[in-house]
């Protein structure tokens, strides 16, 4: 879109306001403007006025305050680029030549779109008849269910040069070429792309169809043939299943990141519908955004094979600069050379679960990878895995994120050539004591288990996260009912910083006083002592993003949440100074004990980060683009 300030300057100059308003609410001449009853309030008097020279008009009735643009939009409730035009023709302008072609290149991809719709419909039909015996008979052996091939539009390619060219002859060549269905090689004939493949569809976000992937029947090459780039298809921008994993991801929480098309069926299948696969090539940069706006630690899930833990490593590598607080990757590695579809058919849908319970965190990865990269016998090698570390933590983008990596790596080295951190210099100190082997067989330590959680009560005033705070004041005053439930939870938030911790003991105070409490005697009480706008304005904090501080939620799952982001938030600032007790230990004497307790308080600290960042709510745009 490319709609200038200067061409819609001249838009609003080519266009008399009052003209316009006049065709719908009636107008009085008023010195050198016009009045009329405000058509955006009800009112008997006028105080809506238009005002030609400015371009404006204005109600001091309600606020009402826009341009000829705004007018179209917010009276007659058109989308803006519609206003535009609607206005465009109406001056007798012309819309700037790009959006002209855009909006051709619009009407080209809706007929690509029908065409790809088309395709895989026949394909389907295909699969359905006499043609597909033997593609019917490949998903028997592979365990797919009549449903599951339904439901993902599954089809087959007859071994033909011309039946599908035939079957979609209406959309012409040029147009089937360009979708990517037919080959054409200089001047010669079109021909079917697709022959003797079971087919799968592959959707963009909302759910059409873009493109295909076609896996031999038997043996052949190549094993999978995939739709070229085309005009809807960009192969590094999309991931297979994209658009019912985003809906399943929201449920569940989590997104799995598989290698292949059949991997994604069988998941599905088996009940894991929140996976996705790229397409023939390496996870790209933008594939992993799409990744991280499901959750913040998508799991990749690739195969045991070298290939797959290559994959696994060559996208640890490029999520590195993209890494963020709280956001990151972790690693399911399958085992025995098995693909995610061969341990469901094989082993059920338990052992996958299982393995999805306990992934291989990015910063373990990573590490293990360095360490069993070169020989660490002599000082110069040793100093190379630092380096190589080092290198690695100085590509993440983001300072905070940085740091914890230079530091985590510099103790982990540390801890596995035996000696305290910050000693790089020093030899082993007598009596220091040496690894000993709690690691696993990947040579990463297994932390012991976290220290038992200390009780509410043990809370101090600090370490409480300001906006989860804000958000479940928010949230109590929303749900009164919740507050008898954490009345000894909250009370031990009264001693916490400022004002939030007097907030927090009023609102106590007010379900002391009454138990049948509902949001509008809550804001009364707090008015009564002092908090009116506080609260209101808590009330309003539909800006954060959870939903026991919007007013659509649904009720139950508003109230879950709230318990549940009181449980973090609780929790949160016991981890955090256990943490910084941990890591100042660590520094203080390096002991392989401190290390442990360091590494499960961090991993702890991260849970809880994706405990928050499940509750947070998705956005619901669809990011097409
Ligand atoms: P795999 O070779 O791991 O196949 O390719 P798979 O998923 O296990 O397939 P089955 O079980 O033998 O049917 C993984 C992915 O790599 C891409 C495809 O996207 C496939 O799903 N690929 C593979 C290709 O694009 N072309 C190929 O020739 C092979
Ligand atoms: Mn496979």
């Amino acid at each position: 879109m490319s709609l200038t300030p200067a061409f819609l300057d001249e838009l609003r100059a080519r266009t008399l306001l009052s003209g316009l308003i006049a065709k719908t609410t009636k107008l009085q001449k008023a010195g050198r403007e016009f009045r009329a009853c405000c058509p955006f309030h009800n009112e008997r008097t006028p105080s809506f006025y238009v005002n030609d020279d400015k371009g404006f008009y204005h109600c001091f009735g309600c606020g009402a305050h826009g341009d000829a643009i705004r007018w179209m939009t917010d009276q007659r409730g058109l989308p803006f680029i519609d206003a535009v035009k609607e206005l465009v023709a109406a001056a007798g302008m012309e819309m700037p030549e790009q959006d002209r072609r855009s909006a051709e290149k619009a009407e080209r991809a809706k007929g690509l779109h029908e065409a790809m719709a088309d395709a895989a419909k026949w394909f389907a039909e295909r699969l359905g008849g006499i043609e597909g015996a033997e593609a019917r008979a490949v998903l028997r052996k592979r365990g797919i269910a009549e449903e599951t091939a339904r439901s993902f539009g599954l089809g087959f390619a007859p071994d033909s040069r011309g039946k599908l060219k035939e079957a979609l002859k209406s959309y012409g060549d040029a147009m089937l070429v360009e979708a990517g269905m037919l080959i054409q090689v200089e001047e010669k004939e079109p021909y079917d792309r697709f022959r003797g493949r079971l087919m799968i569809p592959i959707r963009d976000v909302r759910g059409r169809v873009i493109a295909f992937g076609g896996r031999i029947i038997g043996g052949g090459e190549p094993k999978y043939l995939n739709s070229p780039e085309t005009p809807l298809f960009d192969k590094g921008r999309t991931l297979y299943n994209l658009d019912r994993a985003q809906a399943a991801a929201r449920k569940t929480g989590r997104i799995l990141a598989v290698e292949g098309y059949m991997d994604v069926i069988a998941l599905a299948q088996a009940g894991f519908e929140e996976a996705v696969a790229p397409l023939g090539t390496a996870l790209t940069e933008h594939q992993l955004e799409r990744l991280w706006r499901m959750a913040d630690v998508p799991l990749l899930c690739f195969d045991g094979d070298s290939a797959g833990q290559k994959a696994a490593l060559r996208a640890a590598h490029r999520a590195l600069p993209m890494l963020q607080p709280g956001r990151s990757l972790a690693f399911v590695t399958l085992p025995d050379g098995l693909d995610p579809d061969d341990l469901v058919r094989t082993r059920g849908g338990g052992a996958f679960e299982a393995l999805l319970k306990a992934p291989q965190p990015l910063v373990d990865r990573l590490w293990q990878s360095e360490v069993a990269a070169e020989p660490l016998d002599t000082p110069e090698q040793r100093a190379g895995l630092k380096r190589r570390l080092a290198t690695l933590a100085e590509s993440i983008a983001d300072a905070n994120v940085k740091h914890e990596y230079l530091a985590e790596f510099r103790a982990r080295a540390d801890a596995h050539f035996g000696r305290g951190p910050r000693s790089f210099d020093a030899r082993p100190q007598r009596g220091a004591p040496a690894p000993r082997g709690k690691r696993d067989r990947r040579g990463n330590w297994q932390p012991p288990e976290p220290p038992p959680s200390a009780t509410a009560r043990s809370l101090g005033a600090a370490g409480l996260d300001p906006i989860l705070a804000r958000a479940v004041l928010a949230g109590l005053i929303r749900h009164p009912a919740e507050i008898a439930r954490h009345m000894e939870v909250l009370g031990s938030l009264r001693s916490a910083s400022g004002a939030l911790g007097k907030l927090f003991e009023a609102v106590i105070d007010v379900a002391l006083e009454d138990r049948q409490l509902d949001s509008g005697k809550v804001l009364t009480i707090l008015a009564r002592s002092g908090f009116d706008s506080v609260a209101s304005d808590l009330l309003r904090a539909d800006t954060l993003p959870f939903s026991f501080t919007r007013n659509q939620a649904d009720e139950a799952k508003a109230r879950d949440d709230l318990n549940e982001a009181i449980a973090v938030m609780v929790a949160q600032p016991v981890v955090d100074a256990a943490l910084a007790e941990a890591t100042a230990a660590l520094s203080r004497d390096g002991s392989e004990a401190a290390f442990t307790r360091q590494v499960a308080l961090s991993r702890k600290r991260q849970e809880l980060q994706a405990r928050l960042a499940n509750l947070m709510l998705a956005d619901e745009d669809d990011f097409d683009d």
